[in-house]
């Protein structure tokens, strides 16, 4: 199990492997749309998100890799969506 926060939400996630990449934790799991698939090698930005605060690209990065880490996506940046 790979527990983690997205937008201030806690989530504990059984299903994907470890190794997938979080972009599609976010999207095919959590159904958080708001961050996009672009190159799929880290160069164009269009998965962003911020881990801890920081800027990384969830494309590049193995879900286990955000296990008790704190994500935000561009739908926590908007929750009104103003
Ligand atoms: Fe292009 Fe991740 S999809 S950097």
């Amino acid at each position: 199990m790979i527990e983690f926060t997205v937008n201030g939400e806690r989530h504990e996630l059984v299903e994907p492997s470890p190794s997938m990449p979080l972009l599609w934790v976010l999207r095919d799991h959590l159904k958080l749309t708001g961050t996009k698939f672009g190159c799929g090698m880290g160069l164009c930005g269009a998965c962003t998100v911020h881990l801890d605060g920081v800027a990384v690209r969830s494309c590049q990065l193995p879900v286990a890799a955000v296990a008790g880490h704190s994500i935000t996506t561009i739908e926590g940046l908007s929750p009104t969506e103003q």
